[in-house]
């Protein structure tokens, strides 16, 4: 077999693992839903759910990954023992390339508003100037120039590999994206009135934990946040030696994950209290509420562009895994080059992204269950494709992989092994599947 890149340290695989999870979702994603699902009781549904199915699922997916060392297609087929499972890996890499395409058309968004603060543009903005302000932006065409540049970006990084392209930007922009965000929640927190957004964070209210529709948001969420089930922590699983073991780093990934994004949330809700905004405004509430927020506060134009920097950096970081998925297919399936695989990748990706770009422009009319394009490719991924491949690997992982192979390659000692394994064979699809099914009001009760 001809030679396979690896990590060049531990700590650099873990760097980028997290860079994949921390992105547009702790930031943008987290904070609506828990803006719109009763904020810190959102929180604690969240937290069960990374303690339950996302911690175990990821060191599952992170093992197969590295016990295959192939992508996820080749990685499947292996450890099942037969080239029929190779189709188990399939969603996975759908799903990578769902998200490839209209994930940059976010990112884009950050990035633009970004270039604006940096030449102290919307910064006047206040009230419903604002939401014109963004409207008229995302209905133009102008999106994909910026949704280009977001891929072109992560295409660099990409083509240069493993150690010296994801490596090496990670290492960079990790610390800078943990600076700027402590930097900002700091300066938020400091504002007059800002502790009713600490409160809502913190302080549950409880009766919607009986909402089926908060679970499923809040398992959406975890899934979605620490980029599991679509073959990104397996394919950054595989580039880690055999001789490395998995479970510190996986721990280190889910903490770290979800602390960002209570930081995140220490960073905006406070802001948006402080100047008596509504915490619940969906998806535009990064990009109407607070640039609106940014308006009303001294040095509001520096706090907007490190908070659009911040955005774009996390962004950049989680594009690469996921363009790294599509790449890799490409390059262990057909023998492609890494430079070419990276940038037929990037190409397909960039046009799979361009309805979702002017799903608000030209598009607008188009609508899927009721969405636009953009919303529908969301929600499909994080609400149903993500559930049920999480559900595929747990099955896989705990029924077909040879259960004492599994365990020992989970790197866990043999008590807690035993239990991982249980938890991935019965505990993580049932809870999946309960959740799923509820949601869909399949089991009566549905809120
Ligand atoms: N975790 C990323 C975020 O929070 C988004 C994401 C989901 C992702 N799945 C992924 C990123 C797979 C890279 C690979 O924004």
């Amino acid at each position: 077999m001809s030679y396979r890149e690896q990590w060049d340290s531990d700590s650099g695989f873990i760097l980028a693992a997290l860079g994949s999870a921390v992105g547009l979702g702790n930031v943008w994603r987290f904070s609506y839903l828990a803006g719109e699902n009763g904020g810190a009781a959102f929180l604690v549904v969240y937290l069960v759910c990374v303690a339950a199915i996302g911690l175990p699922l990821m060191l599952a997916e992170l093992a197969i990954g590295r016990t295959a060392q192939l992508e996820a297609t080749g990685a499947f087929a292996r450890l099942g023992g037969a080239p029929r499972w190779r189709l188990a890996g399939v969603p996975s890499v759908i799903g990578a390339f769902i998200v490839l395409a209209y994930y940059p058309v976010i990112a884009g968004w950050a990035l633009r508003f970004f270039v604006e603060y940096l030449a102290g543009g919307p910064g006047t903005l206040s009230g419903e100037a604002a939401e014109r302000h963004f409207l008229a932006f995302i209905g133009s065409a102008t999106p994909m120039f910026w949704q280009a540049s977001i891929v072109l970006a992560s295409l660099l990084i990409v083509r240069g590999g493993v150690g010296h392209g994801i490596e090496a930007a990670n290492r960079f922009l990790m610390p800078l994206l943990a600076l700027l965000l402590c930097t900002l929640a700091a300066y938020t927190l400091s504002l007059p009135g800002s502790w009713a957004g600490v409160s809502f964070v913190f302080a549950p209210d409880w009766s919607a934990l009986g909402e089926p529709g908060v679970w499923l948001a809040a398992l959406g969420q975890a899934f979605f946040s620490l980029s599991l089930a679509m073959g990104a922590l397996l394919i950054y699983g595989s580039y880690v030696p055999s001789s490395r073991r998995l479970p510190l780093p996986a721990l280190a990934i889910a903490i770290g994950d979800t602390v960002f994004s209570m930081v995140a949330g220490l960073m905006i809700f406070p802001a948006v209290f402080a100047f008596g905004l509504d915490p619940a405004s969906g998806p535009t509430l990064a990009f109407i509420t607070m640039p609106r927020v940014f308006a009303q506060m001294p040095g509001g134009i520096a706090v907007g562009a490190a908070f659009f920097g911040l955005l774009v950096v996390a962004a950049i970081t989680s594009t690469i895994s996921l363009l790294e998925v599509i790449a890799a297919f490409l390059m262990e399936n057909l023998g492609m080059t890494r430079p070419r695989a990276s940038l037929l990748a990037s190409v397909a990706g960039f046009l799979a992204g361009v309805p979702a770009a002017l799903s608000f422009g030209v598009l607008a009319q188009v609508r899927l269950w009721g969405l636009g394009v953009l919303d529908a490719m969301d929600r499909f991924v994080s609400n149903l494709l993500l559930p049920l491949n999480g559900i595929l690997i747990a099955l896989f992982v705990g029924w077909i992989w040879h259960a004492a192979e599994a365990r020992r390659e989970s790197g866990l000692r043999p008590r807690l092994a035993a239990c991982w394994h249980w938890s991935i064979r019965w505990l993580a699809p049932c809870l999946i599947a309960l959740i799923l099914l509820h949601s869909l009001g399949l089991l009566g009760a549905a809120g």
